[in-house]
């Protein structure tokens, strides 16, 4: 059964686990999985990679989008600071990385699959390989610097109230999924609401207040998709800055349906 239910979940309720165990990796990282669920094939996760840390290059069997909360990463070869981007695409012909995380970083990270199908293939006869010089025409690799990109009026694309900004990193029809970046002006009050696609997300900055519950920074939302799932108010006392993956579809698909009377 797809999971139906809105989840809330503040940063400090949920338990550390041992990231390297689960995602078969060298030691070091720790999650903090949020949700793994079998109908949508989704798993999301915290994850705290510790100071000096490099994720070798490596494929798996789902994709993920990865967004940077807390310190530095330096993607095959590219810096990114908090508040970028990066997606790995699904499959054995996807090789990316490395990762370096030099002084330890907090992601959150949606990946397609459950924990169980959260393995990571990698050489250990040779874990901190280079990347190619080059992108190649094949790879589906995105790393997006979060000064990249300008930011859009997100009361359009999503039809909300005037105020709320997006950048939006990615953008897949194919696979239904829109990632961004969401910022939410002080005093702000996102409606109770429904849309077709369902997202999941993660706190990066500000007070969130999402249906009542306080939130602070690393937690966790996740809005169900359908005309009979409402969810919210949200509201941003000091202003919030949030990271949202949109599945389920793009476009028409994230317009948010809300009563202009309340
Ligand atoms: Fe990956
Ligand atoms: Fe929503």
């Amino acid at each position: 059964m797809a999971e139906r239910k809105t989840s809330i979940i503040h940063v400090d309720e949920h338990p550390w686990e041992d990231g390297g165990e689960i995602m078969t990796l060298p030691d070091g990282p720790r999650m903090k999985i949020y949700a793994s669920d079998d109908a949508t094939g989704r798993t999301d996760t915290l994850i705290n990679f510790p100071p000096g840390y490099i994720e070798p290059r490596h494929t798996h069997s789902g994709w993920h989008s990865c967004f940077l909360l807390e310190g530095r990463w330096i993607v095959e070869g590219k810096e990114i600071k908090a508040g970028s981007y990066m997606h790995g695409p699904a499959g054995p012909e996807q090789p990316h990385g490395p990762f370096h995380s030099p002084e330890g970083s907090l992601v959150f990270a949606t990946y397609s699959g459950t924990r169980d199908t959260m393995g990571h293939n990698w050489d250990a006869t040779d874990p901190h390989a280079p990347a190619p010089s080059e992108q190649s025409a094949q790879s589906k690799t995105r790393i997006v610097d979060i000064d990249e990109l300008d930011w859009q009026d997100g009361s359009n694309l999503m039809t909300l109230p005037a105020g709320v900004r997006m950048k939006v990193f990615d953008e897949d029809e194919a696979a239904g999924r829109t990632d961004c970046l969401i910022e939410f002006p002080p005093g702000y009050v996102e409606p109770r609401h429904t849309h077709s696609a369902a997202h999941t997300g993660c706190l990066l900055k500000g007070d969130w207040i999402v249906e009542g519950k306080l939130l602070k920074p690393g937690s966790y939302f996740y809005g169900p998709a359908g005309d009979d799932q409402p969810h919210g108010p949200f509201e941003s006392p000091n202003g919030t800055l949030i990271f949202i993956s949109f599945q389920g579809g793009t476009g028409a698909a994230i317009e948010h349906h809300w009563d202009s009377d309340h």
